[in-house]
């Protein structure tokens, strides 16, 4: 089978698929001939991301949801079941970045549960019901988005950086629970990646994270997109409860 149908007849979710890491997930998908469902909050970026898409050999739907809201995520995991029939892959690319630049002493209360309700709370909820979706099945691939940040740990960024250091004790601790069916469940660590979320930070954390990196510059989408979509493919077959470095070699272990 070719990379152009290594999708075909699979069925995936792609949290924040309307911008950056996911898009181009999703987009990557949809060309290997998977049918793709974009879920996001953002309902105007997601129009626009499927209309920046194209024509793709896969068919492409856009959903609105808020990955904090398990009614909204159950509701999102019905109607692609609903639609589609069936449903074999997801990737969670939904996150905030939250505080940056900022001292645990300036930072509030508010902001860090709210990293962590949408970066770890929004994960347990989609790995949850993915996994209740593809029992019947048998199958599934399930990636969720760490970041280099859960396992090295970035000065200013508190909430982030524990909402990712969670994610991982998710994937470590699901992947075991589920290890013995045909769904697996992983986490992907990047490094500093070229997207909007890096409008939401501040310059000296930038400048700090990209200071760390080894190679000496930020990641690609298109980087993040062919490891990530290895990982959810048929051919990861022996993977679980693991979590991948995309990192130009700031990751040390
Ligand atoms: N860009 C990086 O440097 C980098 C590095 C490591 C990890 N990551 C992780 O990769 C993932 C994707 O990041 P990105 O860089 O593509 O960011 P992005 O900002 O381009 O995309 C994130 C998407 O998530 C959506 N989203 C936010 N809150 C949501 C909610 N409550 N419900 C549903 N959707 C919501 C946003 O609308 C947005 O479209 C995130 O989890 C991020 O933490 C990014």
């Amino acid at each position: 089978m070719s990379f152009e149908q290594r999708f075909q007849g699979r069925v995936a979710i792609v949290t924040g698929g309307a911008s950056g890491i996911g898009l181009g997930i999703a987009t990557r998908i949809a060309r290997e001939s998977g049918s793709v469902a974009l879920a996001d909050i953002n309902e105007a970026a997601l129009a626009q991301a499927r209309k920046d898409m194209g024509e793709l050999p896969g068919p492409v739907e856009t959903i609105c949801f808020d990955i904090t809201r398990e009614d909204e995520v159950e509701s999102l995991v019905g109607s692609v079941i609903e639609q589609f029939g069936q449903l074999d892959v997801v990737v969670n690319c939904a996150g905030i970045v939250g505080k940056t630049a900022t001292n645990i002493l300036d930072y509030d209360l508010t902001s860090f549960r709210e990293a962590l309700d949408v970066n770890l709370v929004g994960s347990f909820l989609i790995t949850k019901h993915a996994i209740k979706a593809m029992l019947p099945a048998g199958y599934g691939r399930i990636l969720l988005l760490a970041s280099i940040a859960g396992k090295e740990g970035n000065p200013g960024m508190a909430g982030y950086s524990v909402s990712k250091a969670g994610v991982i004790g998710l994937v470590k601790a699901i992947g075991k629970e589920y290890a013995h069916t045909e769904i697996t469940i992983n986490g992907l660590a990047p490094a500093l990646i070229g997207t909007p979320l890096l409008l939401d930070a501040e310059e000296e954390s930038i400048n700090y994270m990209t200071s760390k990196i080894p190679m000496g510059r930020l990641g690609t989408v298109a980087e993040a997109a062919a490891i990530a979509c290895w990982i959810v493919s048929d051919e990861a077959s022996f993977n679980t409860g693991a979590v991948f470095d995309l990192s130009g070699g700031r990751a040390t272990y």
